[in-house]
């Protein structure tokens, strides 16, 4: 459904169409990524690319066979790095404003197949400073507290705790502090009102956090000593920070970090992005299995007919249907799930078998999850550092 931006991004050079919106704290509407793409200047992860890193892994990731990581700056680059037997980081981030749902872990468990692949050192950002900034409504203490519910999802991800480091801002920024200053003396503020949509309202925290954002891809090099180049996997949403820190690397001695860019897990039941301050739209890593069930039996858009006689004769719309979006996501069998489509598209499966099976799908998944999430309570201290 088409709507009218509103004027006060209409002022930012970051988002200047209609129909959709994308930036770090909202997404909304039927986002077009083709259109995304070149307005954010980033590149298509071309076959070439592919191919090249199939060579180097021996086999692909299905998020990347499917176009859910689809974009990229300099990835190409991160590639002849680690060809040539050179040391890459791997960085990424969650900001601790709520429980974690299905949406945050695809960024998540890519990273962590970057790192079985790379062996690189991962360093995750959790700025519990950002929420606090940015909503009315949270204080450090409600961050923290999410932070420490969050960090059990990171490490139930699976990383390697020998080779990830994971931060809070505020038990960090003695590490931090000197290279956010370097960030913030090259970035002014006309460029944060073009980039961000800030007007003189905002405050002055939301105007510095990028500098804190940026400090991660730096912290390779400070931490080796010498030149590292680093490879940021996230969400597209995230990139315009990543443009400032692009821009502002070379002015103060750093190479600039790459990214890999993925697409937004849709919510339950509209377009845009799974977000957990609707709750009916998202699946939290927490939900048990009846709750799963039900909320996508109920809320999960259906891109089937009318009725099941209509159905059978024209067949459903897979594109159009959550549930099947969520099994590109998380079903990993293309063949059962190519037949998926051809059957639910065909007509000879309705939405309510769909459903079914996305539920376990789901539910397996996070049956999973939940059992490391446990385990996890004990396991903090081996991924945490501090200042
Ligand atoms: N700003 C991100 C969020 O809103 C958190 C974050 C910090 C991040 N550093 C990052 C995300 C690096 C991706 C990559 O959740």
């Amino acid at each position: 459904m088409p709507f009218v931006c509103i004027c006060f991004w209409l002022k930012s050079d970051y988002m200047k169409h209609e129909g959709f919106k994308v930036t770090p704290w909202e997404v909304k509407g039927d986002i077009d990524y083709e259109k995304l793409t070149r307005e954010f200047g980033v590149r298509h992860i071309d076959d070439k690319t592919l191919r090249d890193l199939e060579k180097f892994t021996g086999e692909l990731h299905y998020f990347l066979k499917r176009k859910i990581f689809f974009a990229h700056m300099y990835f190409d680059e991160i590639l002849d790095e680690a060809k040539n037997g050179g040391k890459l980081y791997l960085y990424t981030g969650r900001a601790p404003s709520g429980p974690v749902h299905l949406g945050h872990l695809v960024p998540w468990l890519f990273t962590k197949w970057l790192q079985d692949k790379f062996g690189a050192t991962l360093l995750f950002q959790i700025p519990d400073e950002e929420k606090f900034l940015f909503k009315d409504n949270l204080t450090f203490d409600d961050t923290k507290k999410w932070a420490h519910e969050n960090i059990l999802d990171i490490i139930a991800t699976g990383f390697d705790p020998r080779k990830t480091k994971v931060f809070l801002d505020t038990e960090y920024a003695g590490h931090m502090y000197k290279t956010a200053c370097a960030v913030a003396k090259k970035t002014t503020l006309s460029k944060l009102k073009s980039l961000f949509g800030f007007g003189d309202s905002n405050n002055v925290g939301e105007f510095f956090y990028t500098c804190m954002q940026s400090v991660p891809a730096f912290l390779p090099t400070t931490m080796e000593g010498t030149p590292t180049k680093c490879l940021i996997p996230c969400a597209i949403d995230q990139d315009v920070h990543f443009r400032l820190t692009r821009d502002v690397a070379p002015q103060i001695g750093f190479p600039k970090p790459a990214t890999i860019l993925s697409r937004f897990l849709p919510g339950l039941t509209e377009g845009g992005k799974m977000s957990s301050s609707i709750e009916n739209t998202a699946i939290f890593t927490t939900d048990d299995e009846k709750t799963v069930r039900n909320k996508i039996s109920k809320y999960a858009f259906s891109g089937g007919r009318e009725n099941a006689e209509e159905h059978r004769k024209k067949g459903g719309v897979p594109e159009a249907d959550v549930s099947y979006q969520y099994l590109t996501y998380f079903m990993e069998d293309s063949t059962k799930l190519k037949k998926i489509y051809e059957d639910y598209g065909s007509g000879k499966m309705l939405t309510g078998e769909l459903k079914q099976i996305t539920s376990e799908v789901i539910n397996d998944f996070l049956s999973e999850h939940q059992k490391k999430r446990e385990a996890a309570r004990d396991r903090v201290d081996d991924f945490k550092i501090c200042d």
